[in-house]
């Protein structure tokens, strides 16, 4: 008995002495409340302005937030400028990410820096978090609980946005393999996808199902032909690669769930988009979320919390950056 109560205490001991190393890991609510209690709001209130001054600061974004998390975690490495340009956002996947997304960051975190005690104490990472959930909820959609305590990455490289992002011709399978890697289901990556109901994409990305979807077809079968032939007129051949058209087309500013009832009549943008509904093995979620607005936005709320938890970064594996576009040394 003596034994094993020491054996007890020991492990005990052993226990205590990492949890506080885990408990590093751990993103909380609260995370910044003895430093910058009112971090959130400072946040919201930078947004907010962003916002009112162009509508491109909502989707971009979120797109922005997923782009990083699913490069290296969730740690800002998407913000950074390196010489040489060899850094995410000069990739071929990320270049088409808006300007104004970076700039809303930028503003918020020089918002937080403001105030007396926030000072270079909240990353980067944790901004791009609280803005990307703001966005969500100024334009329509569902308002969730943010976790905060990310630090920012010390690396940022060109070739490390390979095979991380998917693309818009994907199939089902495809997606789910990409959405696993990052500790997703094929249900967060449905939610996630209704993402979709705000923002724009440019022509080249979905000009192949308009004109020449295969030897024989110049339409994608799935795609309503009403839909692909109003697309044809807003991205004629020899476009402006510039020219950028709503991804839904019947509520654009609007986070809401019509992206999915857009699926079910064939109207999803790119195929990545309709394959959800095509596809039997996703249809019944998608028909879900087309029929019960709240049961997407509980889905989306959950599945954003899931994917901002990806590929934390703590200890010395980062820093609070004082610049979002630069490493701090
Ligand atoms: C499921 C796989 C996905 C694919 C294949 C995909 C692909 C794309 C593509 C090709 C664009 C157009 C980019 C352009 O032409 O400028 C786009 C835009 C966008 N994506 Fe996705 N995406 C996916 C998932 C997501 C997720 C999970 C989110 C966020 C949670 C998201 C948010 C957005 C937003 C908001 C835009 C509009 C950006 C803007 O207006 O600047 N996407 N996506
Ligand atoms: C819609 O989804 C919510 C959340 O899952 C659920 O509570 C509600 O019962 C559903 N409504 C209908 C009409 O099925």
């Amino acid at each position: 008995m003596g034994m094993s109560s020491s054996h007890n205490v020991l492990l005990l001991l052993v226990l205590s002495s990492f949890l506080p190393l885990m408990a590093l890991a751990q993103l909380r609510q609260d995370y910044y409340s003895n430093v910058c209690p009112n971090v959130e709001a400072i946040v919201r209130d930078a947004v907010t302005k962003k916002l009112q001054q162009t509508f491109i600061t909502a989707p971009g974004t979120l797109r922005l937030f997923f782009h990083d998390c699913f490069v290296r975690g969730c740690d800002a490495s998407v913000m950074i400028s390196n010489p040489n340009d060899n850094d995410e956002k000069h990739n071929a996947d990320d270049v088409s990410l808006a300007g104004d997304a970076f700039d809303t960051v930028i503003k918020a975190k020089a918002a937080v820096d403001a105030v007396p005690g926030c000072t270079n104490q909240v990353s980067c990472a944790d901004v791009l978090a609280m803005a990307a959930r703001d966005v969500v909820f100024l334009t329509g959609g569902p308002f969730f609980p943010v976790e905060l305590g990310r630090l920012d990455g010390k690396i940022s490289t060109k070739a490390g946005v390979r095979h991380n992002l998917p693309h818009p011709n994907f199939d089902l399978d495809q997606l789910n393999t990409m959405f696993a890697s990052h500790g997703l289901t094929q249900t967060d990556m449905i939610a996630l996808s209704g993402a979709h109901t705000i923002g724009f994409s440019h022509c080249a990305k979905f000009f192949r199902r308009i004109y020449k979807y295969s030897k024989t077809r110049t339409i994608d079968p799935t795609m309503n032909r009403g839909y692909a032939l109003q697309l044809r007129q807003a991205c004629p051949v020899g476009v402006d690669p510039a020219v950028a058209i709503n991804m839904d087309p019947t509520t654009p500013q609007v986070f809401d769930n019509v992206y999915f009832q857009n699926l079910l009549n064939g109207m999803g943008l790119f195929g990545s988009d309709q394959v959800l509904h095509t596809d039997r093995r996703s249809r019944a979620t998608v028909k879900l979320f087309a029929a019960n607005k709240t049961a997407f936005e509980e889905a989306f709320a959950t599945s954003m919390i899931k994917l901002g938890r990806v590929g934390v970064k703590t200890g010395s594996q980062g820093e609070v950056r004082r610049d979002c576009s630069m490493f701090n040394s």
